[in-house]
Protein backbone atom coordinates (compact mmCIF):
# COMPACT_ATOMS: atom_id res chain seq x y z
CA UNK A 1 0.00 0.00 0.00
CA UNK A 2 1.31 3.47 -0.76
CA UNK A 3 1.40 6.02 1.82
CA UNK A 4 1.37 9.54 1.57
CA UNK A 5 2.76 12.64 3.50
CA UNK A 6 1.30 15.95 2.65
CA UNK A 7 3.44 19.21 3.81
CA UNK A 8 3.07 22.89 3.67
CA UNK A 9 5.28 23.75 0.42
CA UNK A 10 9.04 23.20 1.94
CA UNK A 11 11.26 26.53 1.67
CA UNK A 12 15.58 25.78 1.81
CA UNK A 13 16.96 28.54 4.24
CA UNK A 14 20.47 27.46 3.05
CA UNK A 15 21.70 26.91 -1.29
CA UNK A 16 24.15 27.33 -3.57
CA UNK A 17 22.77 27.97 -7.24
CA UNK A 18 26.10 29.15 -8.52
CA UNK A 19 25.66 30.52 -11.86
CA UNK A 20 25.85 29.85 -15.72
CA UNK A 21 25.40 27.13 -17.33
CA UNK A 22 25.61 25.07 -13.55
CA UNK A 23 22.69 27.67 -11.84
CA UNK A 24 21.15 26.27 -15.48
CA UNK A 25 21.35 22.68 -14.84
CA UNK A 26 20.58 22.68 -10.85
CA UNK A 27 17.80 25.45 -10.51
CA UNK A 28 15.27 23.27 -11.69
CA UNK A 29 15.91 20.55 -9.30
CA UNK A 30 15.23 23.22 -6.39
CA UNK A 31 12.31 24.74 -8.11
CA UNK A 32 10.54 21.00 -8.31
CA UNK A 33 9.92 20.71 -4.88
CA UNK A 34 10.77 24.44 -2.92
CA UNK A 35 8.97 27.78 -3.17
CA UNK A 36 11.55 29.71 -1.91
CA UNK A 37 15.19 29.41 -0.73
CA UNK A 38 18.05 31.67 1.07
CA UNK A 39 20.83 32.06 -2.40
CA UNK A 40 24.69 31.41 -0.96
CA UNK A 41 26.77 34.35 -1.95
CA UNK A 42 29.96 32.82 -2.33
CA UNK A 43 30.21 33.11 -6.23
CA UNK A 44 33.52 33.94 -7.80
CA UNK A 45 33.70 36.85 -7.63
CA UNK A 46 30.96 36.90 -4.33
CA UNK A 47 28.23 38.74 -4.96
CA UNK A 48 29.54 41.54 -2.08
CA UNK A 49 27.04 44.93 -3.04
CA UNK A 50 23.35 45.73 -3.74
CA UNK A 51 23.85 46.01 -7.36
CA UNK A 52 25.32 42.56 -7.71
CA UNK A 53 22.65 40.83 -5.60
CA UNK A 54 20.06 42.91 -7.98
CA UNK A 55 22.12 41.10 -11.29
CA UNK A 56 22.56 37.47 -9.58
CA UNK A 57 18.98 37.56 -9.15
CA UNK A 58 17.95 38.76 -12.55
CA UNK A 59 20.21 36.01 -13.34
CA UNK A 60 18.50 33.52 -11.32
CA UNK A 61 14.64 34.76 -12.73
CA UNK A 62 16.10 34.35 -16.07
CA UNK A 63 16.49 30.56 -15.41
CA UNK A 64 14.08 29.45 -13.53
CA UNK A 65 11.81 26.76 -15.27
CA UNK A 66 8.64 28.47 -17.29
CA UNK A 67 5.77 27.93 -14.82
CA UNK A 68 7.67 27.44 -11.34
CA UNK A 69 6.60 29.39 -8.33
CA UNK A 70 9.85 30.36 -6.93
CA UNK A 71 11.36 33.04 -4.85
CA UNK A 72 14.67 33.70 -4.10
CA UNK A 73 15.60 35.12 -0.68
CA UNK A 74 19.30 36.91 -2.04
CA UNK A 75 21.94 37.29 0.59
CA UNK A 76 25.01 39.44 0.66
CA UNK A 77 28.99 38.27 1.00
CA UNK A 78 29.88 39.89 4.14
CA UNK A 79 33.97 41.37 3.72
CA UNK A 80 35.80 43.63 5.33
CA UNK A 81 35.14 46.63 3.37
CA UNK A 82 31.20 46.30 3.03
CA UNK A 83 29.53 49.50 2.71
CA UNK A 84 26.72 49.36 5.95
CA UNK A 85 24.71 52.16 3.66
CA UNK A 86 24.76 50.01 0.62
CA UNK A 87 23.58 47.05 2.95
CA UNK A 88 21.22 48.52 4.69
CA UNK A 89 19.30 50.14 1.48
CA UNK A 90 19.35 46.37 -0.30
CA UNK A 91 17.31 45.29 3.26
CA UNK A 92 15.27 48.03 3.33
CA UNK A 93 14.60 47.46 -0.66
CA UNK A 94 13.23 43.85 -0.02
CA UNK A 95 15.94 42.77 -2.03
CA UNK A 96 18.46 40.96 0.32
CA UNK A 97 17.01 39.03 3.31
CA UNK A 98 20.53 37.92 5.11
CA UNK A 99 24.22 38.83 5.02
CA UNK A 100 26.31 36.11 5.32
CA UNK A 101 29.37 35.08 7.08
CA UNK A 102 32.20 33.20 5.58
CA UNK A 103 35.71 33.36 7.75
CA UNK A 104 38.45 33.94 5.43
CA UNK A 105 39.19 30.32 4.02
CA UNK A 106 36.82 28.47 5.98
CA UNK A 107 35.08 26.61 2.50
CA UNK A 108 34.37 26.71 -1.39
CA UNK A 109 35.02 30.31 -2.34
CA UNK A 110 35.77 32.06 1.35
CA UNK A 111 38.51 34.08 0.12
CA UNK A 112 37.21 37.30 0.71
CA UNK A 113 35.42 36.42 3.95
CA UNK A 114 36.72 38.09 6.86
CA UNK A 115 39.89 37.67 9.16
CA UNK A 116 39.69 40.29 11.43
CA UNK A 117 36.24 40.50 13.02
CA UNK A 118 36.84 43.73 14.49
CA UNK A 119 36.54 45.21 11.14
CA UNK A 120 33.13 44.32 10.77
CA UNK A 121 31.84 45.46 13.79
CA UNK A 122 30.72 48.35 12.87
CA UNK A 123 28.73 46.42 10.06
CA UNK A 124 27.08 44.49 12.38
CA UNK A 125 25.94 46.92 14.40
CA UNK A 126 24.21 48.01 11.10
CA UNK A 127 22.40 45.39 10.80
CA UNK A 128 21.24 44.63 14.24
CA UNK A 129 19.23 48.33 14.00
CA UNK A 130 17.52 47.23 11.21
CA UNK A 131 16.68 43.79 12.06
CA UNK A 132 19.12 42.29 8.77
CA UNK A 133 19.72 38.66 10.13
CA UNK A 134 23.25 37.20 10.06
CA UNK A 135 24.01 33.89 8.87
CA UNK A 136 27.16 32.35 9.74
CA UNK A 137 29.90 29.52 8.32
CA UNK A 138 30.69 29.04 11.70
CA UNK A 139 34.36 27.00 11.69
CA UNK A 140 37.45 28.79 12.59
CA UNK A 141 40.39 28.53 9.91
CA UNK A 142 43.38 28.24 12.01
CA UNK A 143 45.64 25.50 11.26
CA UNK A 144 46.23 24.35 14.97
CA UNK A 145 42.81 23.21 15.27
CA UNK A 146 41.82 20.25 13.89
CA UNK A 147 39.20 20.25 11.35
CA UNK A 148 36.75 17.94 13.62
CA UNK A 149 37.08 20.37 16.60
CA UNK A 150 36.41 23.60 14.01
CA UNK A 151 32.45 24.23 14.79
CA UNK A 152 33.00 23.88 18.72
CA UNK A 153 35.77 26.22 18.98
CA UNK A 154 34.79 29.22 16.40
CA UNK A 155 31.08 29.10 19.10
CA UNK A 156 33.53 29.71 21.71
CA UNK A 157 36.05 32.22 20.30
CA UNK A 158 34.00 33.90 17.79
CA UNK A 159 30.01 33.68 17.61
CA UNK A 160 29.49 33.98 21.40
CA UNK A 161 32.01 37.28 21.38
CA UNK A 162 29.79 38.57 18.42
CA UNK A 163 26.61 37.72 19.97
CA UNK A 164 27.62 39.40 23.35
CA UNK A 165 29.08 42.34 21.82
CA UNK A 166 25.88 43.16 19.27
CA UNK A 167 23.73 41.21 21.56
CA UNK A 168 20.49 42.99 19.16
CA UNK A 169 21.70 40.66 16.28
CA UNK A 170 19.65 38.25 14.84
CA UNK A 171 21.80 35.02 13.83
CA UNK A 172 21.65 31.91 11.48
CA UNK A 173 24.30 29.24 12.41
CA UNK A 174 24.38 27.90 9.17
CA UNK A 175 24.67 23.83 8.87
CA UNK A 176 25.51 23.01 12.32
CA UNK A 177 27.50 19.31 12.56
CA UNK A 178 28.00 18.69 16.51
CA UNK A 179 26.01 18.92 19.50
CA UNK A 180 27.96 21.74 20.48
CA UNK A 181 26.16 23.33 18.21
CA UNK A 182 22.55 22.34 19.16
CA UNK A 183 23.15 22.93 22.64
CA UNK A 184 24.49 26.67 21.95
CA UNK A 185 20.95 27.10 20.27
CA UNK A 186 19.38 25.70 22.95
CA UNK A 187 21.21 27.91 25.53
CA UNK A 188 20.80 30.88 23.99
CA UNK A 189 17.11 31.12 22.97
CA UNK A 190 17.03 35.05 21.80
CA UNK A 191 17.32 35.89 18.32
CA UNK A 192 18.93 32.87 17.41
CA UNK A 193 18.66 29.61 15.29
CA UNK A 194 20.31 27.40 13.36
CA UNK A 195 19.98 25.29 9.91
CA UNK A 196 21.01 21.74 9.52
CA UNK A 197 21.61 19.86 6.12
CA UNK A 198 20.66 16.54 4.88
CA UNK A 199 23.80 14.63 4.76
CA UNK A 200 24.36 15.61 8.20
CA UNK A 201 21.52 13.96 9.80
CA UNK A 202 21.95 10.86 7.74
CA UNK A 203 25.78 9.85 8.16
CA UNK A 204 28.33 10.26 10.02
CA UNK A 205 32.44 10.31 9.80
CA UNK A 206 32.62 6.58 9.17
CA UNK A 207 30.25 6.58 6.48
CA UNK A 208 32.92 8.87 4.79
CA UNK A 209 35.68 7.55 5.72
CA UNK A 210 35.74 3.54 6.08
CA UNK A 211 36.17 0.91 3.65
CA UNK A 212 37.72 3.91 1.50
CA UNK A 213 37.58 7.60 1.11
CA UNK A 214 34.09 8.91 -0.83
CA UNK A 215 34.25 12.09 -1.94
CA UNK A 216 30.68 13.12 -2.56
CA UNK A 217 30.41 12.82 1.08
CA UNK A 218 33.10 15.52 1.60
CA UNK A 219 31.52 18.55 2.39
CA UNK A 220 31.99 21.38 5.51
CA UNK A 221 31.55 21.14 8.01
CA UNK A 222 33.25 17.76 7.68
CA UNK A 223 30.45 14.78 9.15
CA UNK A 224 31.40 14.03 12.35
CA UNK A 225 31.12 11.61 14.83
CA UNK A 226 27.85 9.47 15.26
CA UNK A 227 26.61 11.34 18.78
CA UNK A 228 26.92 14.50 16.93
CA UNK A 229 24.81 13.01 14.26
CA UNK A 230 22.38 12.18 16.95
CA UNK A 231 22.32 14.91 18.63
CA UNK A 232 21.38 17.04 15.08
CA UNK A 233 18.13 14.49 14.92
CA UNK A 234 16.84 14.94 18.08
CA UNK A 235 17.01 18.67 17.39
CA UNK A 236 15.36 18.63 14.21
CA UNK A 237 13.07 16.18 15.37
CA UNK A 238 11.97 17.38 18.36
CA UNK A 239 9.65 20.43 17.24
CA UNK A 240 11.80 22.64 18.49
CA UNK A 241 10.90 25.86 15.75
CA UNK A 242 14.88 27.04 16.22
CA UNK A 243 15.56 24.58 14.18
CA UNK A 244 15.19 24.37 10.57
CA UNK A 245 16.07 22.92 7.00
CA UNK A 246 18.81 24.60 5.08
CA UNK A 247 19.88 21.79 2.42
CA UNK A 248 23.74 23.08 1.95
CA UNK A 249 23.23 21.78 -1.68
CA UNK A 250 26.16 22.63 -3.33
CA UNK A 251 26.77 21.15 -6.66
CA UNK A 252 30.58 20.68 -7.72
CA UNK A 253 31.30 19.00 -11.22
CA UNK A 254 31.86 15.64 -10.52
CA UNK A 255 35.01 15.56 -11.70
CA UNK A 256 36.06 18.44 -9.41
CA UNK A 257 35.11 15.82 -6.54
CA UNK A 258 36.48 12.91 -7.84
CA UNK A 259 40.02 14.12 -7.68
CA UNK A 260 43.20 14.44 -5.91
CA UNK A 261 41.98 17.46 -4.00
CA UNK A 262 38.06 17.24 -3.65
CA UNK A 263 35.81 20.13 -3.32
CA UNK A 264 33.76 20.33 -0.47
CA UNK A 265 29.68 19.98 -0.95
CA UNK A 266 27.45 17.48 -1.27
CA UNK A 267 24.63 18.20 -4.23
CA UNK A 268 21.03 16.96 -2.19
CA UNK A 269 18.60 19.31 -3.70
CA UNK A 270 16.88 16.72 -6.08
CA UNK A 271 16.33 13.64 -3.16
CA UNK A 272 16.56 16.30 0.19
CA UNK A 273 12.76 15.88 0.78
CA UNK A 274 12.60 12.41 0.12
CA UNK A 275 15.64 11.86 2.28
CA UNK A 276 14.38 13.76 4.78
CA UNK A 277 10.97 11.74 5.07
CA UNK A 278 13.35 8.81 5.78
CA UNK A 279 15.31 10.33 8.78
CA UNK A 280 12.58 11.74 10.45
CA UNK A 281 10.22 8.54 9.84
CA UNK A 282 13.25 6.46 11.49
CA UNK A 283 13.11 8.62 14.45
CA UNK A 284 9.57 7.95 14.41
CA UNK A 285 9.24 12.00 14.15
CA UNK A 286 7.22 11.92 10.48
CA UNK A 287 4.80 14.41 12.27
CA UNK A 288 7.36 16.55 13.05
CA UNK A 289 8.77 17.09 9.36
CA UNK A 290 6.37 19.67 8.19
CA UNK A 291 7.81 22.18 10.99
CA UNK A 292 11.55 21.71 9.92
CA UNK A 293 11.28 21.89 6.49
CA UNK A 294 7.88 24.18 5.95
CA UNK A 295 7.48 26.26 9.24
CA UNK A 296 10.31 27.30 11.33
CA UNK A 297 12.06 28.77 8.61
CA UNK A 298 9.66 31.71 7.71
CA UNK A 299 8.86 32.10 11.24
CA UNK A 300 12.47 32.78 12.55
CA UNK A 301 12.64 34.70 8.88
CA UNK A 302 9.93 36.76 9.85
CA UNK A 303 7.81 35.38 6.29
CA UNK A 304 4.39 34.10 6.26
CA UNK A 305 4.44 30.07 5.33
CA UNK A 306 3.86 28.61 1.88
CA UNK A 307 0.21 28.23 1.26
CA UNK A 308 0.16 25.48 -1.25
CA UNK A 309 1.39 22.04 -0.18
CA UNK A 310 3.69 18.87 -1.66
CA UNK A 311 2.85 15.24 -1.39
CA UNK A 312 5.54 12.77 -0.43
CA UNK A 313 4.74 8.94 -1.35
CA UNK A 314 6.29 6.07 -0.11
CA UNK A 315 6.17 3.01 -1.62
CA UNK A 316 7.09 -0.63 -1.18
CA UNK A 317 10.47 -0.55 -3.16
CA UNK A 318 12.96 1.21 -3.08
CA UNK A 319 13.21 4.51 -5.03
CA UNK A 320 15.91 4.55 -7.88
CA UNK A 321 16.88 8.39 -8.16
CA UNK A 322 18.70 9.55 -11.09
CA UNK A 323 22.52 9.82 -10.65
CA UNK A 324 23.45 12.62 -11.64
CA UNK A 325 22.41 16.21 -13.36
CA UNK A 326 23.66 17.61 -16.47
CA UNK A 327 25.40 20.44 -16.95
CA UNK A 328 26.71 21.71 -20.80
CA UNK A 329 30.05 21.01 -19.75
CA UNK A 330 29.82 18.51 -16.75
CA UNK A 331 27.66 16.07 -14.23
CA UNK A 332 26.85 16.69 -10.70
CA UNK A 333 26.59 13.54 -8.92
CA UNK A 334 23.50 13.99 -7.01
CA UNK A 335 23.95 12.48 -3.14
CA UNK A 336 22.83 8.90 -2.16
CA UNK A 337 22.66 7.95 1.29
CA UNK A 338 23.91 4.56 0.35
CA UNK A 339 20.85 2.74 1.76
CA UNK A 340 17.52 2.10 0.20
CA UNK A 341 15.13 5.38 0.47
CA UNK A 342 11.42 4.30 -0.21
CA UNK A 343 9.49 7.95 -0.28
CA UNK A 344 10.28 10.06 -3.13
CA UNK A 345 7.94 13.41 -4.48
CA UNK A 346 6.22 12.06 -7.20
CA UNK A 347 6.65 14.49 -10.71
C1 LIG B 1 29.79 24.94 0.11
C2 LIG B 1 30.05 25.25 -1.38
O1 LIG B 1 30.43 24.34 -2.12
O2 LIG B 1 29.85 26.40 -1.79
N1 LIG B 1 30.47 23.72 0.45
C3 LIG B 1 30.24 22.92 1.52
O3 LIG B 1 30.98 21.96 1.68
N2 LIG B 1 29.25 23.14 2.34
C4 LIG B 1 30.23 26.09 0.96
C5 LIG B 1 29.66 26.09 2.37
O4 LIG B 1 28.47 26.09 2.57
O5 LIG B 1 30.45 26.10 3.32
ZN1 LIG C 1 29.25 26.94 4.84
ZN1 LIG D 1 26.70 26.25 2.07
Amino acid sequence: MTQTLTLIRPDDWHLHLRDGAMLQAVLPETTRHFARAIVMPNLVPPVVTMADAEAYKARIAAATPQGADFTPLMTLYLTENTDPDDLAKAYASGLISAVKLYPAGATTNSASGVADFDKVRPVLERMAEIGCPLCVHGEVTDRDIDIFDREAVFIDRVLDPIRKSVPELKVVMEHITTKNGVDYVKANPERLGATITVQHLMLDRNDMLVGGMRPHYYCLPILKRREHREALVSAATSGDSRFFLGTDSAPHPTHAKEAECCAAGCFTAPVALACLAHTFEEANALDKLEGFTSLHGPAFYGLPANQDTLTLTKSDEAVVFPKDVRTAEATVTVFDPGFPVFWSVPT
